[in-house]
């Protein structure tokens, strides 16, 4: 890390975002060089539903998002789950390290939910799927992320098919993580959708972000604390009021999260 990077980051966090070169933006974060080997990932307020027809911005929820993955992404590296996260960078960013995404989305299912009772009409809603269930779905927003088989995946030479189990036994183990710590919070985990990437070294690992945009999370009412919030209503009061929920409940001390940057 360049003694400049040092300098602005600690007193003008500006100016070093300006410096930096914004390597892609998407639906929920832009993306930002640091190096070779590091990113800087800023959360946005904007959110979207139904495939990113309905878009909104829901001012505060950027910092929330930042916030709960941090927090989470800690705990998983406690638990000995190797993530990209680095740090916490301030408000609504965290440092990573760079890696080459799978173009994979990994989701794994505890309970029944959304476009699995969509797929499979016999399954009731909130059904227990023990195990869990693991699907797979290709990232091309183009093509509304389709769900694949682990064999279109393993014989189109995503990943080969030790690569695959290694995926499956780390979702497995950050859903065990995640589950148990969200029900020491009295929350149960539907599901989660998570992204891998691999290092220069061939390391597969967890990246991306993990927050209410993308798992499914109720507490003992059965409210949603994630963003079927937004889904359903389409409100962003709504939506900011669940993630503000979700960060008190597990632990995340809430400042002030409406100011820019
Ligand atoms: N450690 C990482 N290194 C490189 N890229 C990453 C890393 N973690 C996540 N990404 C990628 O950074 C992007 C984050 O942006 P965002 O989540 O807003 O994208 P998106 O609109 O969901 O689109 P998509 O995920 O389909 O590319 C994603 O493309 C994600 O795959
Ligand atoms: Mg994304």
């Amino acid at each position: 890390m360049s003694y400049l990077y040092t300098l602005l980051h600690n007193y003008n966090n500006g100016a070093l975002m300006n410096m930096l070169q914004l390597i892609y933006e998407g639906k929920s974060k832009r993306v930002y060089a640091v190096d070779e080997k590091t990113l800087i990932m800023e959360f946005k307020d904007d959110v979207t539903a139904a495939d990113g027809l309905v878009k909104a911005v829901a001012m505060g929820k950027g910092v929330l998002a930042a916030r709960v993955s941090a927090h989470l992404f800690n705990l998983l590296e406690k638990s000995g789950i190797e993530t990209h996260f680095i740090e916490y960078d301030s408000k609504r960013r965290m440092r990573v390290k760079r890696l080459e995404i799978i173009p994979i989305e990994v989701i794994v299912r505890n309970h029944a939910y959304g476009s699995l009772l969509r797929r499979m009409p016999l399954y009731k809603p909130l059904q227990r799927l023990e195990p869990p269930l693991i699907e797979f779905h290709y990232k091309d927003d183009d093509l509304h992320d389709p769900l694949v088989l682990e064999e279109d995946i393993i014989r189109v030479g995503i990943v080969d098919a030790h690569t695959l189990n290694r995926i499956k036994d780390s979702t497995l183990k950050v859903n065990n993580i995640l589950t148990n710590f969200f029900a020491s919070k009295n929350l149960k985990l539907v599901d989660i959708k998570l992204e891998f990437g691999v290092d220069n070294h061939g390391n597969v690992i967890l990246a991306d972000e993990i927050s209410g945009d993308t798992f499914r999370v109720l507490d003992e009412n059965g409210e949603h604390l994630d963003k079927e919030v937004f889904r359903r209503t389409r409100d962003v009061g709504l939506l900011l009021k669940a993630y503000l929920r979700l960060a008190e409940r597990i632990g995340i001390g809430i400042e002030d999260v409406s100011t820019p940057s």
